[in-house]
């Protein structure tokens, strides 16, 4: 597949056939995978195939509460999980929120979910003693996890970075058994998409990319004198 047509058409896969992901095409799409960059090359990446029934429902019950709340905020006209402004929803409205089904169902539904950990122990989070959340950490694993949707793409198959299930994250440790210094970083569905996207909707490179500082002129494709 051209590697610009992948880029535009790796969609959030939720809902998928039946058609099974077995192990051997699952080895294929993590050994392409594997070649993601990570900080100091030290690929602190785990991966747990999740196919257990129960295991997936213990997921799907630690989803539900971030899912309510990302529901809710969103009803409310806010950046849901934002970590800049305080949430004006109250917990009691958060909790009789129904969650919208599409953030608890592909881990249920999905023939295969991977939980995608990383070793604290070898990640530099060079941003840690700032005053703001961590983002740094999250370079040395996020590339990994598109990487397999980049591979599962060329496979045909899809799948969903999904992160709410980790505000719960010590009921997935539990679950699967991960040690303390390793992070759950995604729960990712992975199967064959019902249907393939092929125009996703994103912002303009003039939108977002700007000359010499912040506010700067936006970047477009005309040559300046
Ligand atoms: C860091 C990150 C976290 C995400 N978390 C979730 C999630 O918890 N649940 C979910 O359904 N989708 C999640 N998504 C998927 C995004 O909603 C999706 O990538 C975005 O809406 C674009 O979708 P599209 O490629 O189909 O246009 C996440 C994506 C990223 C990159």
């Amino acid at each position: 597949m051209d590697l610009y047509e992948a880029m535009r058409t790796t969609f959030a896969a939720r809902e998928f056939t039946d058609e099974p992901l077995p192990d051997a095409a699952l080895f294929e799409i993590l050994d392409r995978a594997r070649f993601a960059p990570s900080g100091g090359n030290r690929q602190g990446w785990h991966v747990i195939v999740v196919r257990d029934r129960a295991t997936r429902e213990a997921v799907a019950k630690a989803t539900l509460p971030a899912a309510k709340r990302y529901t809710a905020q969103g009803k409310a006209g806010e950046n849901p999980w934002n970590s800049v402004e305080p949430t004006s929803v109250d917990a009691a409205t958060i909790e009789r929120t129904e969650a919208n089904a599409r953030l608890i169902e592909p881990v249920l539904r999905a023939p295969v979910v991977l939980v995608i950990c990383v070793d604290l122990k070898v990640v530099a989070a060079t941003d840690q003693y700032l005053d703001r959340v961590g983002i740094i950490a999250g370079a040395s694993i996020y590339p990994f996890a598109w990487n397999i949707l980049l591979a599962a793409r060329a496979h045909g198959f899809g799948g969903t970075i999904t992160t709410l299930a980790v505000s719960e994250e010590p009921q997935i440790k539990a679950a699967l058994g991960v040690p303390p210094h390793v992070a759950v970083c995604t729960v990712m569905p992975l199967g064959r998409p019902v249907k393939q996207l092929t125009k996703l909707r994103r912002r303009p490179v003039p939108e977002f990319a700007v000359r010499e500082r912040w506010g700067g002129s936006p970047l477009t494709a005309e040559v300046r004198a």
